[in-house]
């Protein structure tokens, strides 16, 4: 019997696991699975689809997307680079090391474009409910067709849930937030920086949403910063214009008050506290229940429900590596579903699953963190036939990118880090981030980033706080339809990114 899957989400975790069968099904004869992917939105890329919308879509479901209008990614494209897919491959040339949310999501869904999978995907259609049934082993998964507007059930014998962990906020409640006078909002609803300029903000939270909505807004104009945290503050060397205070205690008028005994005024609240793993249509014996953290327990090999191990999660864990950790944990369920490889018993599972949480709680610093992922990666990645790449070597980009920042929060971003793939070292930005207000696809990429010298840029001078009248943005070209990269022959590959003996099945 050929068994049916049905994959939750068609992000980059639930597009890597379409890939994944996708290239088994391209290697070689044998039975492949009947596949179908549920996805609420109109597209694939998950996280990665901006919408100006906030709270409920226009079905009515609420709104997945966190990401903001001039998003840019926040570490170096070369830890992200797909271990068969360079970047240089892709947009046939060498870019920065730090590209704006839509190049990235270009360079993500090209890929994927190049398979044959969109056939397995069921656009907007939302999972509603699973269940299972110890008496049939299988479950039933019901969604909601939104282009026929009807519920609908079908029975698989596995269920790969990649919904993604960033989508539903974390949200406090802090004394006298409901007569503040200026807007209070979770970073998940933050959408575009202007509406800030000239005001004075306090960001909640000391983790990347802090960090980069803070940034984002002093580039366009806020005239203050203010970051309060519950454990650490983020402790960079901050320009003028922002500063780190502990946790609020409370808000009277537009007055907040800190745990330290200080206060200050303020004119809008962004609560950046975090997100919720919420999986509202699965049962309580069947959902995952973790913190944003590297090892979620409850999960053998970061996949598998301990308790029912036909149910598989993708993209659970906290994220340093992103794309190619999704890549590596999609080959790992492929090979499991196909019975390539056999899971241990549930005592081995429980052991294993023991051995990585009591390494992750003994990790003292990020650098250690960077290794411990990189390890999980490596586990997964020499069982299968995912094509060789140094996750070792990313995982130090990484621990320089931590450095860099430490440096240089505002011009961190300015830096290039060489390809583990290509050996080829990213031209510099065309100009310095802070300067670049325009962060459009097209703009982007109308540049030859050739024109500054392609050495490795030293840290840049600190900014100065930039006013309302200095960050109206010229009107960004309207997309040309359809538009694609200009594609030139891929370069050359590094061993790095060739594949190990024979195996390779992408
Ligand atoms: C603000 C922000 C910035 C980020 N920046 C970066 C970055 O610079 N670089 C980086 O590598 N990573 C970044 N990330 C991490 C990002 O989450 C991952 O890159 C990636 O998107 C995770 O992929 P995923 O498929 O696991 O989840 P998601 O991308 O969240 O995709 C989950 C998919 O599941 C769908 N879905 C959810 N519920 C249902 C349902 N009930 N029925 C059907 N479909 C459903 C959603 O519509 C979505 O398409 C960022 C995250 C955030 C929040
Ligand atoms: N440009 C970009 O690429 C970009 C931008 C933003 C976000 N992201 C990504 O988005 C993901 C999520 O990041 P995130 O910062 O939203 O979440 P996060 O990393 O989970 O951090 C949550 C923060 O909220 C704080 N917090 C939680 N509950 C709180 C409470 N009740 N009161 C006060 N503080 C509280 C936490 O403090 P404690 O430390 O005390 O727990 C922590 O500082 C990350 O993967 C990140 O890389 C990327």
């Amino acid at each position: 019997m050929t068994p049916r899957i049905a994959i939750l989400g068609a992000g980059p975790s639930g597009l890597a696991q379409l890939r994944a069968f996708e290239s088994a099904r391209n290697s070689g004869p044998g039975p492949m699975p009947d596949i179908v992917c549920y996805e609420k939105q109109r597209d694939w890329g998950g996280m990665w689809n901006y919408t100006w919308r906030t709270g409920l879509d226009e079905n009515g479901e609420p709104v997945h997307a966190s990401m903001y209008r001039y998003l840019w990614s926040n570490g170096p494209k070369e830890c992200l680079e797909f271990a068969d897919y360079s970047f240089e491959e892709h947009f046939g040339r060498p870019i920065p090391s730090y590209p704006p949310r839509a190049v990235l999501q270009n360079y993500v869904m090209g890929r994927v474009e190049k398979s044959d999978v969109r056939k397995y995907i069921r656009f907007n259609t939302a999972v509603r409910w699973v269940s299972y049934s110890e008496q049939t082993e299988k479950f039933t998964v019901t969604v909601m067709d939104h282009d026929r507007g009807a519920l609908e059930s079908s029975e698989f014998d596995h269920v790969i849930v990649a919904t993604g962990h960033f989508s539903t906020p974390n949200v406090p409640e802090f004394d006298g937030l409901e007569q503040f006078p200026g807007r209070v909002l979770h970073a998940h609803d933050f959408r575009d920086a202007r509406e800030f300029a000239g005001k004075r903000l306090l960001l909640v939270g000391a983790s990347y949403s802090a960090e980069d909505i803070g940034t984002q807004c002093h580039k366009y104009g806020a005239s203050e910063v203010t970051f309060s945290y519950r454990s650490n503050p983020l402790g960079h060397a901050w320009p003028e214009g922002f500063s780190e205070v502990p946790l609020v205690t409370g808000i009277d008028g537009n007055v907040a008050s800190f745990q330290d005994g200080s206060t200050r005024e303020v004119d809008a609240i962004v609560l950046c506290t975090g997100y919720q793993h919420h999986f509202p249509f699965l049962p309580d014996e069947l959902t995952l229940r973790t913190n944003n953290r590297l090892y979620p327990r409850e999960i053998y090999k970061g996949i598998f429900f301990l308790d029912n191990p036909r149910l598989m999660y993708l993209g659970m864990q906290d994220q340093y590596f992103t794309f190619n950790m999704f890549d590596a944990q999609a080959w790992y369920a492929r090979d499991v579903i196909l019975g390539r490889i056999t899971l241990p018993d549930r005592k081995t599972q429980d052991l294993d699953v023991d051995n990585w949480r009591g390494r992750e709680e003994r990790l003292a610093s990020a650098a250690d963190e960077i290794d411990f992922q990189a390890a999980y990666i490596r586990d997964l990645v020499d069982r299968t036939d995912y094509p060789e790449f140094h996750v070792e070597k990313q995982g130090e980009l990484f621990k320089q990118w931590k450095l860099d920042k430490k440096k240089d929060i505002m011009g961190y971003r300015n830096r290039s880090y060489a390809s583990t793939l290509t050996g080829t070292i990213s031209p510099p930005l065309h100009d310095d981030w802070m300067n670049i207000l325009d962060d459009s696809f097209e703009s982007f990429l109308e540049n030859d980033f050739s024109t500054r010298p392609s050495t490795v840029p030293p840290a840049m001078p600190p900014t100065r706080r930039r006013t309302a009248e200095e960050v109206t943005l010229p009107r960004p070209a309207a997309r040309p339809v359809g538009v694609k990269v200009v594609r030139q022959p891929p370069a050359p590959r590094a061993a790095a990114g060739a594949p190990r003996s024979g195996t390779r099945s992408t």
